[in-house]
């Protein structure tokens, strides 16, 4: 597959839409070992220093906002468990976390038939900056070794296109917080309740009273074990 480089790049999903539109043929990949501008879901900044990797995939295809999300999880998530031998977890939609501490993010556009899927993974950052020490995490110190960002875009970016062919996911060996207190927002509304899984693409929460509650995997965010 195609791969554009860059050592120095406002954001690796802006740049794969500037390609698009200009006419460059999917799949390929943009790849920058710093983003000036990198962001996240909801417009957050995203801290990207050398030493992680940061790249996006631009494919073509009709599929379901969760099916391109949870792929992308479990691609990380696999990628991560094969690479380094440690389980990391998916939390709901797509976090890549150790514990509490996130460790890879996940952002996909679409304007069918396009689409980009920006890949955020704190690879071999040895520092994080003060605001973020308690919620992020390195691959490097999880595994405590120097990790090759080229392997695991190759893996990540294979296992991504190979379930997305497949049409179907399944994520609930990868799952934070299975049993546990949760809280998060689904839409405009704040949910409280015991996880009890996916169902299809719907988050199940069982209530306080006992009744369970669906919410679209696509319509959640902050996702957080309750205190
Ligand atoms: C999130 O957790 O909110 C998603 C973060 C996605 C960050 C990646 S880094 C590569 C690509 N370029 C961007 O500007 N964002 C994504």
């Amino acid at each position: 597959m195609k791969v554009f480089r860059f050592d120095e790049i406002d954001s690796t999903n802006l740049e794969a839409w500037r390609r698009i539109e200009a006419g460059e043929g999917m799949p390929f990949i943009v790849v920058a070992r710093t983003q000036t501008s990198g962001y996240g879901r909801q417009g957050h900044k995203w801290y990207s220093p050398e030493g992680g990797l940061w790249f996006s995939l631009a494919f073509e295809g009709d599929y379901r906002p969760e099916l391109m999300s949870l792929a992308a999880a479990y691609a990380v998530a696999h990628t991560t468990k094969e690479v380094i031998d440690f389980c990391p977890r998916i939390r709901i939609p797509n976090d890549i976390v150790f514990g509490r501490k996130k460790v890879a993010g996940i952002l996909i556009e679409s304007k069918p038939p396009a689409n980009v899927l920006g890949v955020g993974i704190n690879l071999n950052v040895k520092e994080f900056p003060e605001e973020l020490k308690s919620d992020a995490v390195s691959l490097h110190k999880v595994a405590r070794s120097e990790l090759d960002p080229d392997r695991f875009m190759e893996l990540i970016t294979s296992k991504f296109l190979k379930t997305l062919q497949s049409g179907n996911v399944s994520v609930s060996n990868w799952l934070c917080c299975l049993g546990q207190p949760v809280v998060f927002r689904c839409g405009d509304r704040e949910v409280t309740g015991k996880f009890m899984g996916l169902l299809d693409f719907n988050v199940a929460v069982e209530l306080d009273d006992g009744q369970l509650v669906e919410c679209p995997v696509s319509l959640i965010s902050d996702f957080r074990r309750a205190e």
